[in-house]
């Protein structure tokens, strides 16, 4: 039998959160500022929120694919496929998914110290939460995309048919019916994924990161 995360030794950090002691910081011989110099681009952390099926991970892939095709560094962290993976011991709960947000806050983190434009693709419902990960870099760093559809066309669409199971009461704590989704108030962008075309979408992402002098603007 598998053990819980809670008693598998291999989870400690997880009952010992903080614990680290003792610990220096070893500062990179190749900076952020070099990589960038190198790649001809900064990097930055597109933070994409919103609700299930707004089209989050379809944005973020095909913005991603955009910024591929200009060579230019640049890299998805997906909710549901981090979910199989760093994020696997993690459920749904609103402490759990603090702690997912956590997690890919940091990971992003690393990977804009890599020179690399990642783009997360995460529910990410709690504002505290999306807030601390911003906290973790300077201004500028980070770009909180609202991917606002309405709940009612996420449902209609239901790609997942997580919706009908939702309602149903078989997915409890799901994010807008039994679960709170807490909308961005202030963010760098907010992209009309429930009526826009993709295009569109992906248009509007990729001016705002060449007005912003992360990306060179390619005319
Ligand atoms: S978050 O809230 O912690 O940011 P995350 O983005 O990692 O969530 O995962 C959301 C994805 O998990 C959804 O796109 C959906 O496919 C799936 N999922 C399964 N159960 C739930 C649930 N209870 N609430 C929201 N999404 C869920």
């Amino acid at each position: 039998m598998t053990a819980s995360p809670a008693s598998n030794p291999a989870y400690g950090e997880l009952t010992s959160r903080g614990a680290s002691t003792n610990i220096v910081w070893h500062h990179s011989t190749v900076t952020r500022a070099a990589r960038a110099h190198q790649r001809g681009h900064r990097s930055a952390i597109l933070w994409f929120t919103g609700l299930s099926g707004a089209g989050k991970s379809t944005l973020a892939n095909a913005v991603n694919s955009a910024l591929f095709e200009q060579g230019l560094a640049c890299y998805v962290l997906d909710g549901d496929n981090i979910r199989h993976g760093l994020c696997k011991d993690l459920g749904f709960s609103d402490a759990d998914r603090e702690e997912n947000i956590r997690r890919i806050g940091e990971v992003a983190k690393l990977f804009l110290d890599a020179g690399v434009v990642v783009l997360t693709a995460f529910v990410s419902p709690f504002r505290a939460d999306r807030d601390k990960a911003r906290s973790l870099v300077d201004g500028g760093d980070f770009i909180e995309i609202h991917c606002a559809a309405d709940l009612g066309i996420c449902e209609e669409r239901d790609t997942k048919g997580l919706y009908a199971k939702a309602r149903a009461g078989e997915i409890k704590e799901f994010t807008g019916i039994s679960s709170p989704y807490e909308e961005p108030e202030n963010p760098e962008l907010r992209v009309d994924t429930g009526g826009q075309s993709l295009d569109d979408c992906v248009a509007q992402v990729i001016s705002h990161l060449e007005s912003q002098g992360i990306i060179p603007a390619v005319n």
